[in-house]
């Protein structure tokens, strides 16, 4: 199958696009060149392509024909980034940093996959969400709410796009050990989950038959503990 996966270069992004790319073709968007050249590395010999979304929102033709050209089957947004703060404590300006990455790039970049599915009458579209898009949590009051938005906005392109052969699926992964992890007030001492686990999660979606259907797949820490406060 031909894949888009937005947010490549992140830990889950990187994993996904490690295991997808034994067995399909990718087209791995990214903003750095420097995390695009260590990513092409790990991945060298296999069938991926590159598309810089560096200017997204100003170069929204040249990203469409790009997507459009690739006659991809699968749309996988894995980008979003971690903000925390009290209720109390919120800033206007960590809400609007949050609300970029969490919910305006992944919209913006989802919503031009649905446009190449709608033309093409077949594709399938995956969000990386999170536990903190089912949950609040203390210190998520810049994360939750963009995360419960992603998931709202997963519902609709799931009712809409069912009778134009689009499908719709949510994973929403408990603590992942990645980077994101140095920006939470608390660190996990034990239990958390491992980006491969959440590849695997994305792969047994797509090996899935047409008949079948998983909406959302919630992937919880099964025991996870907690060291303290930073
Ligand atoms: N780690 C966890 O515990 C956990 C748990 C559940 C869900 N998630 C979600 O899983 C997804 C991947 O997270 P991760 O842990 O792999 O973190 P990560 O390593 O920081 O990866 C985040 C990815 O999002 C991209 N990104 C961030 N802000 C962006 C923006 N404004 N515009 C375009 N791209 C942007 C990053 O690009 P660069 O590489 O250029 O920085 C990177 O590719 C996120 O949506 C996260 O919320 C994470």
């Amino acid at each position: 199958m031909n894949i888009i996966i937005a947010g490549a270069t992140g830990d889950i992004g990187t994993s996904i696009s490690n295991l997808l790319s034994k067995n399909h073709s990718l087209l791995l968007l990214y903003k750095d060149e420097n995390k695009r050249e260590d990513l092409a590395r790990k991945l060298e010999g296999r069938d991926v392509s590159f598309l810089s979304i560096q200017e997204l929102f100003a170069n929204e033709k040249m990203v469409l024909q790009a997507f459009s050209s690739f006659t991809p089957h699968v749309f996988i947004n894995a980008i979003g980034d971690g903000f925390y703060a009290k209720v109390e404590d919120a800033t206007l300006d960590l809400i609007n940093s949050s609300y970029e990455a969490n919910f305006k790039v992944p919209f913006y970049l989802t919503q031009l996959a649905y446009k190449v599915f709608l033309k093409q009458k077949h594709g399938y579209i995956v969000f990386v969400n999170s536990v903190s898009g089912l949950e609040g949590f203390p210190y998520g009051v810049a994360y939750c709410p963009f995360k419960f938005a992603l998931r709202g906005l997963a519902e609709v392109m799931y009712k809409e796009g069912k009778r134009y052969g689009i499908k719709v699926s949510s994973i929403y992964p408990g603590i992942v050990k990645t980077k994101l992890l140095n920006k939470m007030p608390f660190i996990p001492k034990k239990g958390v989950l491992y980006p491969d686990e959440v590849a695997r999660a994305v792969d047994y979606l797509l090996c899935l038959p047409l008949e079948a259907e998983v909406k959302e797949l919630v992937l919880k820490n099964s025991s996870l503990t907690w060291r303290n406060i930073r």
